[in-house]
This record gives C-alpha cells, sequence and structure tokens, in this order.
C-alpha cells in the first residue's frame, strides 16, 4: 500500500445539457486502503461523479485521478485495475447469472481465457450465488441481480472497487453480506469506494466517509472524527415528560424535544450527575438517563440542517 490517493478530484464539475449542476467543485481525496463511503441523498450528485471517474462521462471542468492516472485521459490504462458496479448492473435476462459473468469477461480485453471458467466460479462463489448460478437472470431477485453486479467487479483481482449504491434493493440479511465482503475485500489491501443514500448501512464499515448535499462536498474524513463532531443527544425516559423538560431547559439544555416517555435535548455543557440529580430533586420520575452517540445522520444534519431524506 503507497501513499498516494487512489481517487483524487480538484473542483471536479458536471453540469448537464439543459443547465442541471450536478457536482460543484468537488474536491475528493480517497486513500489507499480505505473504505471511503460516498454518501448523500438522493440527487446529490454521488452517480454523477463515479461516473465521471469510470471515465463514462467528461466532466465539464475540474480534474480527477484514480490510481494516479487522469481520467478520462488514461482510463483505458487504469480501469483494468478497477472493478465498479455502477446503478444496477445492465444484465441479460434470457442468459443464467454464471452466462452473464461468462460474457461480460469475455468482453474484457485484458481478461485471461483459459481461467474464465475457473474466476466466474469463485466469484459467484464470493457473492453466495453458486446455487443460483444456472438460473435464468430474469428469475434473480434485486438483490441477487446486485450481488451478480459485484461478482463481475471480482472477476479479476482489482486495485480499487468502485460500488454504487451496492446495498440497494437488500434486505437485511443481503447488507449483512455484502458488509461482511466489503470487509473481506478490504483487509485484502483493495480499496473500495462506495456510495450509500442510508446512512446507518455505511458507518458499520466504512473506514472514512465524504457527505454530498446537491452536488458540493458538505465534509469528508476519517468516519470516526466525523461522527465525533456531531454532539450527542442526552435523553431522559420518564412518565413526567413537561417536568423533565423543564428542568432540562433550566438546566442549560438547548433543542428539548419530547414525546410519549422519552425528553431529548442537546446536552448542556455541565456536570450531567448534576443535571440528573435537579431532574430527581425537581421529583422527576427518572426511568433512563443516557446520551445517545451522534450517528453519521445527526452530523450530516448538523452541517447541512437538512434532513437526510430530503431530495436534493
Ligand atoms: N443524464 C442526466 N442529465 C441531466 N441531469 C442529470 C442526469 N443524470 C443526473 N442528473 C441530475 O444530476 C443530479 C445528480 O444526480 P446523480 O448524480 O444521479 O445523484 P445521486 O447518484 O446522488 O442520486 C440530479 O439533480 C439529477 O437529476
Ligand atoms: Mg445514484
Amino acid at each position: 500500500m503507497d501513499d498516494a490517493p487512489v481517487i483524487h478530484t480538484h473542483a471536479l464539475t458536471k453540469r448537464y445539457h439543459g443547465g442541471q449542476l450536478a457536482v460543484d467543485r468537488l474536491d475528493l481525496t480517497v486513500p489507499a486502503g480505505s473504505v471511503f463511503g460516498f454518501l448523500g441523498p438522493n440527487g446529490s450528485g454521488k452517480t454523477t461523479t463515479i461516473r465521471m471517474l469510470m471515465g463514462l462521462i467528461e466532466p465539464t471542468s475540474g480534474a480527477a485521478r484514480v490510481l494516479g492516472q487522469p481520467v478520462p485521459r488514461a482510463a483505458r490504462t487504469v480501469l483494468p485495475q478497477v472493478g465498479a458496479l455502477i446503478e444496477g448492473p445492465a444484465l441479460y435476462g434470457f442468459l443464467s447469472g454464471r452466462d452473464n459473468l461468462l460474457r461480460y469477461d469475455a468482453a474484457d480485453p485484458t481478461a485471461d481465457p483459459r481461467t474464465r471458467r475457473t474466476r466466474v466460479a469463485a466469484a459467484l462463489e464470493r457473492v453466495g450465488l453458486t446455487a443460483a448460478a444456472g438460473k435464468k437472470a430474469k428469475a434473480y431477485s434485486l438483490g441477487m441481480k446486485q450481488r451478480l453486479g459485484l461478482a463481475a467487479a471480482l472477476l479479476q483481482p482489482r486495485r480499487l472497487l468502485v460500488l454504487d449504491e451496492p446495498t440497494n434493493g437488500l434486505d437485511p440479511q443481503g447488507m449483512r453480506e455484502i458488509r461482511s465482503l466489503v470487509r473481506e475485500l478490504a483487509s485484502d489491501g483493495t480499496t473500495v469506494f462506495l456510495s450509500s443514500h442510508p446512512l446507518d448501512e455505511i458507518e458499520q464499515v466504512c473506514t472514512h466517509v465524504a457527505v454530498m448535499a446537491q452536488g458540493r462536498l458538505v465534509t469528508q474524513g476519517p468516519v470516526a472524527e466525523l461522527a465525533a463532531g456531531a454532539r450527542g443527544r442526552l435523553v431522559v425516559i420518564t412518565p413526567d415528560t413537561a417536568e423533565a423538560a423543564r428542568v432540562l431547559k433550566e438546566q442549560g439544555a438547548a433543542d428539548v424535544t419530547s414525546e410519549e416517555d422519552r425528553v431529548a435535548a442537546e446536552p448542556p455543557d455541565r456536570d450531567l450527575a448534576e443535571v440528573n440529580a435537579a431532574l430527581v430533586t425537581a421529583g422527576v420520575r427518572v426511568r433512563g438517563f443516557t446520551v445517545e452517540r451522534a450517528s453519521l445522520e445527526d452530523a450530516f444534519v448538523a452541517l447541512t440542517g437538512e434532513g437526510f431524506d430530503v431530495a436534493g
């Protein structure tokens, strides 16, 4: 693993015909060996960025390097080292999963035909599709199609995997499988760059994240630093919500919200033991008193002032 970033963009910009500014002066740095989550609501510019990185569309302005090479100029030399799954793989429904992969591999001039069958079998095994390999792809569920696309990206050893919404359409079990696969690939030294819309899916597997909103980079960095930047919520479980809310405000807590038997607030800058004591002294029946860790979603909301599910 060397220290040069695996993906680096400078002021990368895409304005589509018709004027839509989809990506706006993006500066992105993806360190080698990272599992990098590229996050943002629908329409925030993730796929557009990935398509520019993969040489599928031309940037309007700015520059991008993948594995140290400028793209799209050097796309031909760099892309064989990159496995990509972009917005749902194109599949031939009338072919089996296995035949789709054989055909896909045959279209790759850098792939060795002598090892094709073995590599296809290994990729199917890796994504858990061995038993369904002979089924026609049109009979696959969305999750199986997604896994077949991932298998296509794994047909050759790669230095970088670029996965656009790889957990899209998967049930919780399927998402767990993808996460463990991503971890496994990363432990082999492959850098994994994956986009996602649901945040909590990604938080568990990423070492780094970048957050997009409306074509702009909101923040990027190691995941631990990001979540630490947003403060957690103080949560009090009590039947006496009105009184608890009053005491918390008195104690300096901001943004106090109540629902049913739960009052939440931004923790005040003081010893929380004192806050708890004040609640008890005021006669509030405290059944639970915790600080919930800030999630990436909290960080996103804190940074943009928007809910994460707002479409751009
Ligand atoms: N081919 C296209 N032509 C015009 N506008 C597009 C095209 N593709 C995407 N867009 C617009 O660009 C913005 C970013 O889209 P996209 O990159 O697909 O976001 P994401 O992948 O984060 O959902 C959206 O407003 C979308 O409508
Ligand atoms: Mg997308």
